[in-house]
């Protein structure tokens, strides 16, 4: 990745201002409910943190952590779970907090795995929404930012596990 052009998409204060906005929509549309924000590791990490610092609600937190078998940026669409949560989340208000949908269809099987322990409510808070590259329908709840291709890094993804510190989304590309 050293020798990949990185170039700046949204900056540490555009994710800033959005994710403040996020918070007050995700607030508004849990109000007096019992949520349970299910972050996806480990792209999700920073996204979670301040997502949650933002919120004018209490929650609490769990992570789950997810393996898709990908072929440099391109997935299988084999995808395991391999840490589970450790919150009871039957009867609560579940929001998945997940970096990227891409292809759609990891969050496609984290919302089937979920649904299966009786949640009172599902939703899906993407930070990044690539639309345009879905396999299967998935729609998420809730939206940081739409972009149409391009692979990122940096505020937790990463490109083989670099990058993943950088506080502003870079777009990578070829040239030096
Ligand atoms: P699918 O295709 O199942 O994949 O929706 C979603 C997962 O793919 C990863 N992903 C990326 N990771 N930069 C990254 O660091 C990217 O541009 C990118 N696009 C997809 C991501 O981990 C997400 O959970
Ligand atoms: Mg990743």
């Amino acid at each position: 990745m050293e020798t990949m052009k990185k170039s700046v998409l949204y900056s540490r204060e555009a994710i800033r201002q959005r994710v403040l906005e996020l918070g007050e929509e995700v607030s508004k549309a849990y109000e007096n409910r019992e949520l349970v924000v299910i972050g996806v590791l480990k792209g999700a990490f920073m996204f979670t943190a301040d997502l949650v610092r933002a919120l004018s609600i209490p929650c609490r937190i769990d992570f789950v952590r997810l393996a898709s078998y990908r072929a440099g940026t391109e997935t299988s669409g084999r995808i395991e779970l391999t840490k589970d949560i450790e919150i009871p989340i039957a009867g609560k208000d579940v929001l998945v907090v997940e970096d990227i949908v891409d292809t759609g269809l990891t969050m496609k099987f984290l919302e089937e795995n979920l649904k299966a322990r009786n949640p009172r409510s599902l939703k899906v808070c993407a930070f990044i929404d690539k639309r345009l590259r879905r396999k299967v329908p998935f729609e998420a709840d809730f939206v940081g930012f739409t972009m149409d291709d391009g692979f990122v890094v940096g505020y937790g993804l990463d490109f083989d596990e670099q990058g993943r510190f950088l506080p502003d989304v870079c777009v990578l590309s070829q040239e030096k």
